[in-house]
């Protein structure tokens, strides 16, 4: 492993980063914590899916997931979002931190993107707003990559329904890990300054085909 910065100096510039602008409720605009990004970026990085891979955020919101994986030395890192807002504020947090060199922020549906990367990172929406709605982001990182690291709310009934779906897709899960995130209130809704939430983080490897 071959990794750049101590984690806990990840953890600092993530948590300097600016967050979504306007939140939307509908596009579950919630932004994973300095404290798992780095546990996600950390454990792609000791995987040897980071140095020197061509890394992808699908939803990569303001970019947290993108710009760690620059920092841990990616070659070359695509967020890719449908709010086209959002990744301004993705293009300055790249700044903020001096990694725009190494990224690049479209703005597209992931359902229309077509790519080669080595590693996905995401945090895609859980499917609380519409149910299942991390399925697609499912299917296009194991469409484009061969190593996934994904996070999704946690659950048993999650967890099989995952399996399944990973294996349905040619993919298989390495490891699962539960984490917790406290998020503060970002949406109207929200009644508690902040609330705790138990997440998922997979690691998922697309089977190899023989031909
Ligand atoms: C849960 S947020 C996570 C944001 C960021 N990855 C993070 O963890 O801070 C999900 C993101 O997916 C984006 N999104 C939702 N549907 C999308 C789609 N079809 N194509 C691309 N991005 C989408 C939302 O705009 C949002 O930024």
């Amino acid at each position: 492993m071959s990794v750049r910065l101590p984690r806990k100096r990840l953890e600092i510039l993530l948590s300097q980063l600016k967050g979504f602008p306007h939140p939307s409720p509908s596009m579950e605009q919630y932004e994973v914590t300095d404290s798992v990004a780095a546990t996600m970026v950390f454990t792609a990085a000791t995987y040897g899916d980071i140095e020197n891979r061509c890394v992808y955020d699908l939803g990569c919101g303001p970019g947290r997931l993108a710009i760690g994986a620059a920092l841990l030395g990616a070659r070359e890192v695509v967020g890719v979002d449908i709010d086209s807002k959002v990744l301004n504020v993705a293009e300055q947090n790249a700044v903020q931190v001096g990694v725009q060199e190494q990224i690049e922020f479209v703005t597209q549906d992931i359902g229309t993107l077509t790519a080669k990367a080595d590693t996905v990172l995401m945090n895609a929406p859980f499917g609380v707003q519409r149910v299942h709605a991390d399925q697609p982001f499912l299917q296009k990182a194991l469409e484009i990559s061969k190593v996934t690291y994904s996070l999704h709310k946690a659950s048993e009934g999650g967890r099989q329904f995952i399996t399944k779906f990973v294996s349905e897709l040619g993919g298989r899960i390495s490891f699962v890990q539960e984490l917790s995130m406290t998020l503060p209130a970002t949406m109207h809704f929200h009644e508690k300054k902040r609330h705790t939430i138990q997440v998922d983080f997979y690691r998922i490897e697309k089977e190899e085909k023989n031909e």
